[in-house]
């Protein structure tokens, strides 16, 4: 799906934090939403998923402008289109690590179901093999943002929604989040990424500074280019 924002504002309390992005995110590709702390990169990438409304400019999804579409129309697209993995993460502490990635439980009991071999497969990509059926509040920061990520990958969804992912982790872990978000957005997926690790904006293939003006063409990254 393709995702663009055109000249989008927001103020807060009265403040602007955004005034006029334009961002383009295409399919199969990684977009890095990059700008200092503060300046707007978690308002930006909220607004392109819908979450927050903006006050001017245009959000359009595949040319279709969703800017004031109503909220059947939004809970649609999140459910069957979008991932998020956000830095609150969105886990629901009181269910099991499988819940929260299947996202679906038998209608008689509190078991999690779902593709079980698939469940599998993503808690082992994301290091949290052997854990489904813990409660997710036993788990840490760090791990619970994995679980997002775990639930993310599990949907298979076309969009996918990212802040700052590799925040927490450790080198080894970080390497790996930035494999897997490539590999999503080598599948075809639109990966959008607010990040300020430079790590993750080099894997990036398109960078959108916060603030830098009104860009219809953004940077198109060099891999392996220092910058
Ligand atoms: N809910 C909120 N209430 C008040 N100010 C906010 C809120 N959300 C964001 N802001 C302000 O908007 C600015 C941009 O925030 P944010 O998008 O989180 O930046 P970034 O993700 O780049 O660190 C900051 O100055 C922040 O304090
Ligand atoms: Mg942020």
């Amino acid at each position: 799906m393709l995702i663009e924002a055109e000249g989008i504002a927001v103020a807060i309390g009265g403040r602007p934090v955004l005034d006029g992005e334009f961002v383009h995110c295409e399919p199969g590709t990684m977009t890095a939403l990059v700008g200092p702390s503060g300046s707007g990169k978690t308002t930006l990438l909220h607004c392109l998923g819908l979450l927050l409304p903006v006050d001017r400019g245009r959000v359009l999804i595949d040319g279709k402008d969703v800017t004031t579409c109503g909220s059947a129309a939004r809970r649609r697209f999140w459910r069957d289109h979008a991932a998020f993995v956000l830095q609150d993460y969105g886990i629901m502490d009181d269910e099991s690590v499988a819940f929260n990635v299947t996202m679906r439980s038998s209608p008689l009991g509190r078991r999690a179901t779902g593709d079980g071999r698939r469940l599998a497969q993503v808690l082992e990509q994301t290091g949290l093999a052997g854990r489904q059926d813990e409660a997710a509040s036993h788990l840490s920061g760090g791990e619970k943002q994995r679980l997002a990520l775990a639930r993310a990958i599990y949907k298979r969804a076309a969009v996918v929604f990212v802040d700052e992912p590799t925040a927490s982790l450790d080198a080894a872990n970080r390497m790996k989040v930035i494999d897997l978000f490539t590999e999503f957005a080598a599948n075809g997926r639109t990966v959008i990424v607010s990040t300020h690790d430079f790590e993750m904006i080099e894997a990036c293939g398109v960078r959108h500074e916060i603030g830098s003006g009104r860009i219809s063409n953004p940077t198109r990254a060099q891999p392996g280019h220092q910058r």
